[in-house]
């Protein structure tokens, strides 16, 4: 689902050393389809051109209101009417103060009262600033009009050295942030844990069982689910992906920490969608030196992890859902796919399943996209065909979603 394709987004510019930063962010939103309109203050352009933005982003840029050529080929009232999204980047203390009061004496705010979309904040200033009660009084005002959601700012070196809260929020940042705000909100109220990655299984300090998945799949459910409204928690093997904004992450390393980290956090959740491909055995000793090569014998004694879907899902016996949250489970599989994925479902007592066909090109372990089957325990099938992993974890949450009751 990609909510920025064809939608009009409108970066309105604030005079700060961080509008250098509203570049990139600029270049993202295009990258995602989005056809971006700058607007300028007059201070912003002391620190970036309009010659800039116009050659980034291929539209003329409203700096003057009062400038003819301007007014006649895209005016403040033009800009705020197309515009399905506002970002204000950065929010110096004068803007924000000048939105909060409904003031219209630049381009940057006129085009936005003229607007009637949703606008997001990204503030950045010196933290001293920030802390100001005043600058703090107005951030409130606005966080009370749900028309206006704030974008950090984050902790971090600010442009005079001094660390503090008052950066620019990273530009991917400010993307999610936005995605989020165009996205319809139906997974509100729903709690959603999730496991993803591997998990490693240590003989000794150095050496460890486990496989190749690379949690994608699980942090493209953790994050689509976010952005639709979703509380998620997402227990994590040890992978190399970001955190998805909004989400809670506990990382583990072992199936028997995964077991114990899911098994506090599916307290209360609606849906507990388990991706992680948990190593099944692990060493039946584990050694605390590293072992030496000509110790090692022939053979490595194994014994069972716990199955974490499995036991959780044992835990609520024959409560029905929602009485008990959604058990849904993957199912990675190189040959008779279907067939074991059903007998999972049926064995693990799941709701849902989606089988994976890991040999097929460009699905399963460290691709980018993905093709599933969804088996649901009542015998339905939906085949998802390739698509990117994004796309797959919200056509995945569509099916799932079908599954709560009607309010
Ligand atoms: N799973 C789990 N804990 C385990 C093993 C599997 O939570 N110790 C979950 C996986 O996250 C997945 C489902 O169970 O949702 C099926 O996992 P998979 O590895 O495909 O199957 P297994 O049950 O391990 O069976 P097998 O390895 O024999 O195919």
């Amino acid at each position: 689902m990609n909510v920025f394709q064809g939608r009009t987004i409108v970066l309105g510019v604030g005079g700060g050393i961080a509008a250098y930063r509203v570049c990139e962010l600029a270049r993202l939103f295009m990258k995602r389809g989005a056809d971006v309109r700058v607007v300028m203050t007059e201070n912003a352009q002391r620190f970036v051109t309009a010659g800039t933005f116009q050659a980034l982003t291929g539209n003329p840029v409203l700096t003057d209101l009062f400038d003819l050529h301007q007014k006649a080929i895209f005016g403040h009232l033009e800009t705020g009417k197309r515009a399905d999204l506002f970002i204000v980047a950065p929010a110096t203390a004068n803007l924000i103060a000048r939105i909060r009061f409904g003031m219209g004496d630049d381009a940057v705010t006129t085009s936005l009262l003229s607007s009637a979309c949703p606008v997001l904040i990204a503030p950045a200033m010196n933290f001293q600033m920030w802390r100001n009660a005043q600058v703090q009084e107005n951030v409130a005002a606005l966080e009370r009009d749900t028309r206006f959601a704030f974008v950090g700012p984050e902790v971090g070196t600010l442009a005079e050295g001094a660390v503090g809260e008052g950066r620019l929020s990273e530009p991917e940042d400010i993307l999610e942030a936005a995605e989020a705000l165009l996205t319809p909100q139906d997974f509100v109220g729903r709690q959603l844990v999730i496991t993803a990655g591997p998990t490693r299984e240590y003989l000794d300090p150095v050496r460890f069982l486990s496989n190749p998945s690379t949690g994608r799949m699980g942090f493209a459910l953790a994050h689509a689910a976010a952005i639709r409204g979703a509380a998620v928690t997402l227990i994590s093997g040890p992978v190399e992906l970001k955190t998805p904004r909004g989400v809670r992450r506990v990382d583990v390393t072992s199936a028997d920490e995964m077991f114990l980290a899911a098994k506090l956090a599916i307290d209360g959740a609606d849906v507990f969608i388990a991706s992680a491909a948990v190593c099944d055995q692990r060493p039946a000793k584990r050694e605390d030196h590293k072992v030496k090569k000509e110790d090692f014998g022939d053979s490595l004694s194994l014994t069972r992890t716990p199955d974490v879907l499995h036991e959780l899902r044992a835990l609520y016996g024959e409560a029905a859902f929602p009485e008990r949250p959604l058990f849904v489970g993957f199912a990675a599989e190189t040959d008779h796919i279907l067939e074991h994925a059903q007998k999972k479902l049926a064995q693990k007592r799941l709701d849902l399943i989606a089988a994976n066909d890991v040999t097929a090109p460009g699905s399963g372990f460290a691709t980018a996209t993905n093709q599933l089957t969804i088996l649901s325990r009542e015998g339905q099938q939906s085949h998802l065909d390739i698509m990117s992993k994004e796309e797959a974890a919200h056509r995945f949450l569509d099916v799932v979603r079908a599954r709560f009751p009607k309010s």
